[in-house]
């Protein structure tokens, strides 16, 4: 069996890297460790960069039908993965989850309706109905004792009018990696059906439960959920291929499949390039071992980071994802406000990590570390964070 090096340091400089190039624009200044954006610092795997330059050797970049095993090996992961059984019709190319959940919105949503978000989140989920002017609705998560979170249901039927027609939900949950449980899916189901508000499932972190955590597809957990939905997914997070852009819509429901997939039709925005397509089926095909390690390889991050908070910033609480490759660092006890804060980790730990409140009510306070990088810069991080601190 192959075994995989995620130690291995990568200069990404001269790539056009989003999360190097934007830090003077964002931060204000270049000399930070960028640990903020989510994709990860490992290499592509070989199996998905042999097949595109297997594709490369042919000197034709022409238009392009869909290869016969996408959707094949799409459906065979989810069933695989997930118990969920996906039939090929449901699905379509799309291109990008953020532009889907723009043109579903554009698609099911009235100038006049309304959007139901659950912040903290996923910080393009207020933006784009923002930037399409339809009202947002928020029911923030409510925070346990524990540090957990839980969807508030009782404020949902509070806050949630006749006018709320979509409800975007990010399962797993991005930033606090939550993996939602089947009670909590079946009862947002529900709800929403019986309100007429469609579901959009943002499930581009699914392949990426960490320890036991067992992620389930919304649209499998009941007739409701199925009938009521749109599920986005990609490999794209999973294997570090987000600049390639092969994210796919599932749409069990008829009548929701055909509005939808029509208009996309119509405006030609389902047609999947050539190199998605080819990454994709070689990602589902033939990556479950690196997955598996490279699961394994950021779940020891993890424990670093909660083992060194522990033992040297025990004022800062990072809450243990069940999903994904971000930690969602409670900072809170620092006492700082949140100008002190973002000045504490850029100007003085020189680190880039998302800052809390950009996700909404109950960010505050809150720091987002991507830890989908090799272990030494994770360590650096650590302790540039314990200096800056330690210099309060
Ligand atoms: C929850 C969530 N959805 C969507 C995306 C981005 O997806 P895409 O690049 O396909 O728009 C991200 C990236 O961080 C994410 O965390």
């Amino acid at each position: 069996m192959e075994s995989y090096n995620f130690d291995k340091l990568i200069d990404r400089t001269g790539t056009d890297a989003y999360k190097y190039e934007n830090l003077k624009s964002v931060f204000g200044r270049t000399d930070l460790l960028p640990l903020w954006v989510a994709d990860m610092d490992f290499e592509t795997p070989p199996f998905i960069t042999d097949a595109l330059r297997k594709r490369m050797e042919h000197p034709v970049f022409g238009y392009t039908v869909k290869p016969k095993d996408l959707w094949p090996a799409v459906t065979d992961w989810i069933e695989s993965h997930h118990g969920w059984k996906v039939k090929s019709e449901w699905l379509t190319f799309i291109p990008g989850i953020v532009r889907g959940i723009g043109m579903a919105i554009n698609v099911f949503v009235k100038k006049d309706e309304k959007v139901i978000i659950q912040p903290p989140v996923y910080h393009p989920f207020r933006l784009v109905p923002q930037a399409n002017h339809r009202e947002l609705v928020y029911n923030p998560l409510h925070e346990n004792a524990d540090g957990s979170y839980s969807m508030d249901f009782e404020n949902l039927e509070k806050v949630a009018d006749e006018k709320c027609r979509m409800l975007i939900l990010s399962n797993p949950h991005n930033p606090g990696g939550i993996v939602w449980d089947r009670e909590t899916l079946v009862r947002l189901a529900e709800f929403c059906y019986s309100r007429n508000i469609l579901v959009i499932s943002d499930e581009i972190h699914c392949d990426m439960t960490l320890w036991d955590n067992k992620h389930i597809p919304f649209a499998s957990v009941s007739d409701e959920a199925a009938a009521c939905s749109i599920t986005f997914g990609a490999p794209s997070k999973t294997f570090n291929i987000a600049g390639i852009v092969s994210s796919y819509a599932i749409v069990p429901d008829d009548s929701i499949r055909h509005r939808f997939y029509s208009w996309m039709e119509a405006n030609e925005l389902n047609s999947p390039t050539l190199f998605s397509s080819i990454a994709t089926v070689a990602a589902f095909r033939e990556g479950e071992e690196w997955r598996r390690q490279m699961l394994h390889y950021v779940e020891g991050n993890i424990e670093y980071v909660i083992g060194f908070c522990k033992e040297f910033l025990p004022e800062i609480r990072p809450v243990r994802p069940q999903a994904s490759f971000l930690v969602w660092l409670d900072c809170r006890n620092l006492g700082l406000n949140h100008e002190q804060l973002v000045d504490l980790f850029v100007n003085k730990a020189h680190l880039a990590f998302n800052d809390g409140a950009m996700f909404g009510q109950g960010g505050d306070g809150f720091m987002r570390m991507n830890v989908g990088t090799p272990l030494t810069i994770v360590k650096q991080a650590m302790s540039q964070m314990k200096t800056a601190v330690d210099s309060l």
